[in-house]
């Protein structure tokens, strides 16, 4: 049947939307798991691979199995999963930083070389992938538990190494690098990045490296030379302890509290509760821990007047930017005033929610906002859908609908871009872009209401 976009009154026609998504994920894939875009990001990145398993889910299970096996083989024995995977068959000055900035042979923790193992960063992005592992299962359970058996240890370390080594000493855990948050240049991490020294060297703050992303994407569009010169002096001073966060936290240029990141591990860990019951295994833990982390955030982040989620600098002190990040604990059971809070600053002013373009990845009425420049003011596919299932979660129907209309104009109009104009709806960043392509899928098999959506309909 086909759809009719709301505003403009043109078709929305799921199954050429469908193919065409496919097309985009079948181009992507790469021996096992599936590049974000061929041209920008040509290894293997994190939390791009959870969202990308889900959209496999829809058209392969298999590969969706394919993707989360093949990312965790690279997990390290201290049970993080680094954020980029690097192919050793793509030239290893193709994308920066590579494996040569990141040294990871260097590391005990990290996978052998010797034994096969591939080269990694040493960082880690926001956890979500024990919900892509749920719902690969849930979208072919005849395929067979072996699946999440095999997985669920890897989640449980994945998920306590982020408990254990980066504590933020009050229920939640923080991140030590701007790209471990997947939001690099969001406005939120400005003051805290403008306190970051840079080292004076003679050949300049990028020590001499070639950044390759402006040779896919236009400048105006990607963080600023002076943004990338701390993300490489932050980079630098964890590596210089080992990626040891025993040993780096004290002294770290950069420790925040990011709310996506806690969210998506309290979300994540109702997940792994669902796939404990599955097997066997105690998911009381796991539904603890959940609750837990969604209390913290409640008690330590949530700004009733502003109706989100701050982020926290190092001290603990919430950091005044409105940012999307602070719409995802919307994924959690909360009380009823802070949906209402959080409904509100969707369909406000500073989020616009509208049916021609997803949500802004910044206040559209902030100081910072700019809407060509990646995660300062750009809508994204993925924050968007996550904000879509939290409003599913609560069950915001009407709300659903309208931010469902503005995912799919956007991707049919522009195509399956990485960012667009969150005014104009215009596309930015890469084209072909596997996330953007794989949550499409997702959201063209959620509107059959299959009961493959547990995590989205579970209430309390
Ligand atoms: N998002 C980063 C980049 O743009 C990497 O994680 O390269």
């Amino acid at each position: 049947m086909t759809e009719i976009d709301r505003t403009s009154g043109l078709p929305i026609d799921p199954d050429a939307l469908r193919r065409s998504a496919a097309g985009v994920l079948r181009g992507n894939w790469e021996h096992g798991y599936t590049v974000p875009s061929r041209r920008l990001y040509p290894h293997q990145w994190s939390w791009d691979s959870a969202f990308i398993a889900i959209g496999w889910a829809q058209i392969s299970p298999a590969r969706g199995r394919q993707e989360l096996h093949s990312l965790f083989a690279s997990q390290w024995s201290d049970g993080r999963v680094p954020h980029i995977v690097f192919n050793p068959r793509v030239a290893r000055d193709a994308y920066f930083p590579g494996p040569d900035f990141w040294r990871s042979r260097d590391v005990p923790e990290a996978p052998n070389r010797r034994a096969g193992g591939r080269e990694t960063s040493g960082i880690v992005q926001p956890p979500v992938h024990a919900v892509a592992v749920w719902e690969v299962y849930a979208a072919a359970p005849a395929l067979g538990r072996r699946f999440l058996r095999r997985m669920y240890p890897r989640l449980r370390a994945q998920h306590d190494y982020l408990v254990r080594e980066r504590s933020a000493g009050n229920g939640l855990v923080v991140i030590v690098h701007p790209w471990e948050s997947g939001q690099d240049n969001s406005p939120a991490w400005d003051a805290e990045l403008a306190a970051v020294p840079l080292p004076d060297r003679p050949e300049g703050p990028l020590a001499g490296h070639r950044r390759h992303d402006l040779d896919h994407v236009n400048a105006a569009e990607r963080p600023t030379g002076a943004d990338y010169a701390r993300y490489v002096a932050i980079a630098e001073a964890y590596r210089g302890h080992g990626y040891r966060d025993a040993a780096a936290l004290p002294t770290h240029p950069f420790v925040v509290v990011d709310p996506l990141f806690n969210a998506l591990l309290a979300w994540a860990e109702e997940a792994l509760a669902h796939i404990a019951d599955e097997i066997g295994e105690p998911s009381e833990p796991h539904r603890r821990r959940a609750a837990e982390l969604r209390n913290a955030l409640l008690e330590h982040c949530y700004d009733p007047g502003a109706g989100l989620f701050r982020a926290l600098d190092r001290h603990g002190a919430p950091i005044p930017e409105s940012t999307v990040s602070g719409l995802a604990p919307l994924l959690l059971d909360l009380p009823e005033d802070v949906v209402d809070g959080l409904v509100t600053a969707i369909t406000g002013p500073h989020f616009g929610l509208n049916d021609r373009v997803p949500l802004p990845s910044y206040d559209l009425t902030g100081a910072a906002f700019d809407s060509t420049r990646y995660w300062r003011g750009p809508a994204w596919i993925n924050t968007s859908w996550l904000v879509l299932r939290g409003l599913e979660r609560h069950g915001r129907d009407a709300d659903v609908a309208t931010l469902r209309t503005a995912m799919l104009t956007a991707v049919r109009d522009q195509g399956f871009r990485e960012y667009f104009d969150p005014n104009t709806g215009a596309c930015r960043g890469v084209g072909d872009f596997s996330w953007s392509a794989a949550l499409t899928l997702d959201l063209l098999t959620g509107q059959q209401a299959q009961p493959s959506r547990p995590l989205a309909t579970a209430r309390g």
